[in-house]
C-alpha cells in the first residue's frame, strides 16, 4: 500500500528534554509539502553535536525534538516542485544545505547556504511548522535532518542522491564527521604535497583530516592527542608522528615541540577537540609568515579564543569551517564514489553498531572514549 500523501506512523528516538536519555516512541510523520522530501532513514551515525544538544549546554537547543544529522536512507515521497531527487533514490541528509542560488551559494567562497538558515536554527521546516507529532505534541526538527527517526522530512536543498550501490550503513557517516575532517584538509586547507601539518584530536573528525592530508601527500602529519590509544589510530589513517602533549619533557610545550619537529612550525594545523586552549596552541604552532590554523571543533557555549595579535601580524592565519567546506549537493556524491573506488576509508571508523532501541548506548559509547563512530540501524 502506498504511503504517498499520507501520514506515516513509525518509531523514532525522541529527545523530550535536555539531560535525559532519548526515548523510543511511536511518532507521526506528515507528508512532505512543496520543496520537501520524505526519507525512509535506514542508518544514522551519532555525532558529538547530538550529544552536545541533548546535554542541554547548547544555548540554541530546543525540545522536544528528533535529533540526528548523520543519516542515509531512501526517498519515500517528494512534495510539489521537487526535481533534484525522486522516490527510490538513495540519499544522504545535509545539515549544511546547498540551494545554489543564494548569495552564499553563488559566492564561490563558502559552502554555507543562507536559504533556510533561520527556520533550520529554530527546528522547523521552511514554512515554520513541524512534520513530526508524538502524543499530540509537535516535535522539533534538528539541523534540518532529524535522522533519529525511521522517517524524516527535509527541505529539498538538504538532501543529495548518491550511488545506490553504496552501502548506507557506512555512507551515513559521510553526512557529518568524515566529510568534515576530510573536506577541511582537502578543500578548506587544500594541503599541497610536502606540507607539514598537525592534527589536534584524533576522533572521527581528526582521523578524517589525517586521511585527507595523506591523500594530498602532506609531508609530516603529526597526530596530537592526550589519549595514547590514538597513536595506533592516527598512524593507521596516514599519520607520520604522534605526540601526547601530556608526556612532553618538563618545560617543553606542545607549541615548542611542533615548531622543533617542523623546522619553524606547521603549514597547517587543525583543531578537532573543541577546546579553546588547544585552538590557541594550534595557531601558535603554525609557521611564521604563512601557517594557517583551521578550527573545526565546536567549543562549549560562551568560550572564547585568544592569542597575542602579533601571531597574526607575523603572518599566521586563523580560520574555520563547517562540514569541511564541502558543498553537499555538488561534492558529496564524489566522496561516495571515492569510497566505492577504495580511495576513501569509511568502514574503518565504525567501532560500534546498535539497533534503534539501543540508541542511548551510542551516546554512552561516545563518552567512554574507545568509540570512533557508532552506527544505529533504524530498521532493527
Ligand atoms: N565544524 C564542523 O562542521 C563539525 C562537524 C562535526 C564535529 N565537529 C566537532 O569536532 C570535534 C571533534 O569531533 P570528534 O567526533 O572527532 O570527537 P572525539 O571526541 O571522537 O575526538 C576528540 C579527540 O580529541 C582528543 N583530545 C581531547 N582533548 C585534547 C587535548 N587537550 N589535546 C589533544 N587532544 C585532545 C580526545 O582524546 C579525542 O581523541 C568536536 O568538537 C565536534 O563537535 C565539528
Ligand atoms: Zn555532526
Ligand atoms: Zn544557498
Amino acid at each position: 500500500m502506498s504511503t504517498v500523501g499520507k501520514t506515516i506512523t513509525c518509531k523514532a528516538a525522541v529527545a523530550w528534554e535536555a539531560g535525559k536519555d532519548l526515548s523510543i516512541e511511536t511518532i507521526e510523520v506528515a507528508p512532505p509539502k512543496a520543496h520537501e522530501v520524505r526519507i525512509k532513514v535506514n542508518y544514522t551515525g551519532v555525532c558529538h553535536t547530538d550529544a552536545y544538544t541533548l546535554s542541554g549546554v547548547d544555548p540554541e537547543g530546543a525540545f522536544p525534538a528528533v535529533l540526528g544529522h548523520e543519516g542515509a536512507g531512501i526517498v519515500e515521497s517528494i512534495g510539489e516542485g521537487v526535481t533534484s531527487v525522486k522516490p527510490g533514490d538513495h540519499v544522504i541528509a545535509l545539515y549544511t544545505p546547498e540551494c545554489k542560488e543564494c548569495k552564499f551559494c553563488k559566492s564561490g567562497k563558502t559552502n554555507l547556504c543562507g536559504k533556510i538558515r533561520a527556520t533550520q536554527g529554530k527546528g522547523v521546516m521552511p514554512d515554520c511548522t513541524s512534520r513530526f507529532k508524538c502524543k499530540g505534541k509537535d516535535l522539533l526538527h534538528f539541523m534540518g535532518c532529524s535522522t533519529f527517526s525511521q522517517y524524516t522530512v527535509v527541505a529539498d536543498i538538504s538532501v543529495v542522491a548518491v550511488d545506490p550501490k553504496a552501502p548506507m550503513d557506512r555512507t551515513c557517516l559521510l553526512g557529518c564527521g568524515i566529510t568534515t575532517g576530510y573536506g577541511a584538509a582537502t578543500i578548506t586547507a587544500n594541503i599541497q604535497p610536502g606540507e607539514n601539518i598537525a592534527v589536534f584530536g584524533a576522533g572521527c573528525v581528526g582521523l578524517s583530516v589525517i586521511q585527507g592530508a595523506a591523500v594530498k601527500k602532506a609531508g609530516k602529519i603529526i597526530v596530537v592527542d592526550t589519549n595514547n590509544k590514538k597513536k595506533e589510530w592516527g598512524l593507521k589513517f596516514g599519520g607520520t608522528d604522534f605526540v601526547n602533549p601530556l608526556e612532553l619533557p618538563q618545560g617543553t610545550t606542545i607549541v615548542d615541540k611542533l615548531i622543533e619537529m617542523t623546522d619553524g612550525g606547521c603549514d597547517y594545523t587543525f583543531d578537532c577537540t573543541g577546546n579553546v586552549q588547544v585552538m590557541r596552541n594550534a595557531l601558535e604552532a603554525c609557521h611564521k609568515g604563512w601557517g594557517t590554523s583551521i578550527i573545526i571543533g565546536v567549543a562549549a557555549a560562551g568560550k572564547e579564543i585568544s592569542t597575542r595579535p602579533f601571531q597574526l601580524v607575523t603572518g599566521r592565519v586563523w580560520k574555520g569551517c563547517a562540514f569541511g567546506g564541502v558543498k553537499g549537493r555538488t561534492q558529496l556524491p564524489g566522496l561516495v564514489e571515492d569510497y566505492m573506488k577504495g580511495d576513501l576509508k569509511v568502514d574503518e571508523f565504525i567501532t560500534h553498531r546498535h539497533p534503534l532501541e539501543d540508541i542511548n548506548h551510542a551516546f554512552h559509547d561516545m563518552h567512554a572514549g574507545d568509540c570512533i563512530r557508532a552506527v544505529v540501524d533504524l530498521q532493527k
